[in-house]
Formats: structure tokens, C-alpha cells, sequence
């Protein structure tokens, strides 16, 4: 590829294997990650971003005093990257609207539910809890509502008997690390983008529910 492909900057809060998936893509993708940062300084994805050889900044909430101040260091640390495209994965601090007007129509998240079901935490238990025979994860553009905003894409994923809630887990993180990636490259083809609060791919807005993406060969 011989234009500059599309920068992107990570969020993270922990672990980072969405970090990880979304990296390894990138060779074969539009996109290249050239930033990661982390509200937590002993994120394991900070550690996944060094073995890559992405640079990676902490701007951890404890520092500051109040979310504007925070957000305002983290506007700063993300603007020295100057991405098209901000990835939040797996960061676990809720953003105001001034942050999410800032980088309007360019921020995505993932979400381990089928959205518009379970927005919040703790979703793998809750389905558990209230019985449901399916399960997954949801890929959408960040607005001002939390969890709220259009979805891009989803996959399922059946709840069995024997699941518990790390079982749940790790199947929605199986499928995650599939369709982040899908989606990041989608943003850098420049094939989606956020209109009139709507995710429109190639041009046909997506209904509530984004696209279904089935499980590959591999599950
Ligand atoms: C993922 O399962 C992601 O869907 C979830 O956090 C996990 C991060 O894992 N995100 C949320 O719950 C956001 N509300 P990772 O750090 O290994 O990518």
C-alpha cells in the first residue's frame, strides 16, 4: 500500500488482547496503530503495545483531580499521535461530551453484549442470570450515550448449560478479536463512517443492530 495507511490510537484500561488482535491485523489492513494509551499504569496491554513496537503513554485518572482534567491530559497525549480514528478497547472510563464532540463520528468501542441488551458492566453474568440462550458482542460508534451509540457490528454466540460467566468470556472474546479488527479496517477504507447518529457502510445505513458477521471456519 503505498498512501499513508489510516493512524489509529488505542485505548485500553487492562489486558489489551483486543489491542493485541487489532494489531496483529494491521499488516494486512488500512489502518496502523501509532499510539496506545492507558488510564492504568499496570495494564498488560502496555506490555503487548512494547512487544509490538507501538509507543504507548499512561495519563492515569488518580492524577487528576476531576473527569475534565483528565480528559483534558488525555486530549493532549492523544493529539501528539494525530489519529483519524480513536479504538477503545476495553477502556473502562466513561467519557463526557465534550471529549466525544471533540473526536465526533471518529471513536469506536466494543461492547460484550448485543446492543442495545446489556449496556454496562458485568453483562456476561446478567445474561446468565436471565436465562438467555444467546450471547455476544457489539462494535459501535461512541456518542454521548453510553453504549448508546450506533452499532457497526455484531456477533453471537450460543449460552449452553455448562457456561459460566468465564466461559461466556472467553467465547465473546474469541469472536471480538475477529470482528474489531473488521470493523477498524472498515473506518480506514474509509467504507464507514457516522451520519445523522447512524453508521452507514458502503454508503447503506446499518440497521439498529449493525451487521451480523457469522462465525468463520474456526468458529
Ligand atoms: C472486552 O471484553 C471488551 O468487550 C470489554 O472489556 C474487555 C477488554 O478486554 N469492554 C467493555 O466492557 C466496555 N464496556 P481486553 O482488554 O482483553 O481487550
Amino acid at each position: 500500500m503505498t498512501e499513508r495507511r489510516c493512524p489509529v490510537v488505542v485505548l485500553i484500561s487492562g489486558n489489551g488482547s483486543n489491542l493485541q488482535a487489532i494489531m496483529d491485523t494491521s499488516a494486512d489492513s488500512a489502518y496502523e496503530v501509532v499510539g496506545v494509551l492507558s488510564n492504568r499504569p499496570d495494564a498488560y496491554g502496555l506490555q503487548r503495545a512494547a512487544d509490538a513496537g507501538v509507543p504507548s503513554a499512561i495519563v492515569s485518572h488518580r492524577d487528576h483531580p476531576d473527569r475534565e482534567s483528565f480528559e483534558q491530559a488525555l486530549m493532549e497525549a492523544i493529539d501528539t499521535w494525530q489519529p483519524r480514528l480513536l479504538v477503545l478497547a476495553g477502556f473502562m472510563r466513561i467519557l463526557t461530551a465534550s471529549f466525544v464532540t471533540r473526536y465526533q463520528g471518529r471513536i469506536l468501542n466494543i461492547h460484550p453484549s448485543l446492543l442495545p441488551a446489556y449496556r454496562g458492566t458485568n453483562t456476561h453474568q446478567r445474561v446468565l442470570d436471565a436465562g438467555e440462550t444467546e450471547h455476544g458482542v457489539s462494535v459501535h460508534f461512541v456518542t454521548e450515550e453510553l453504549d448508546g451509540g450506533p452499532v457497526i457490528c455484531q456477533a453471537a454466540v450460543p449460552v449452553e448449560a455448562r457456561d459460566d460467566k468465564d466461559s461466556l468470556a472467553r467465547k465473546v472474546a474469541a469472536r471480538e478479536h475477529k470482528i474489531y479488527p473488521e470493523a477498524v479496517d472498515w473506518f480506514a477504507q474509509g467504507r464507514l463512517v457516522m451520519r445523522d447518529n447512524a453508521a452507514f457502510l458502503d454508503g447503506e445505513r446499518l440497521p439498529e443492530q449493525g451487521v451480523r458477521i457469522p462465525p468463520g471456519p474456526a468458529g
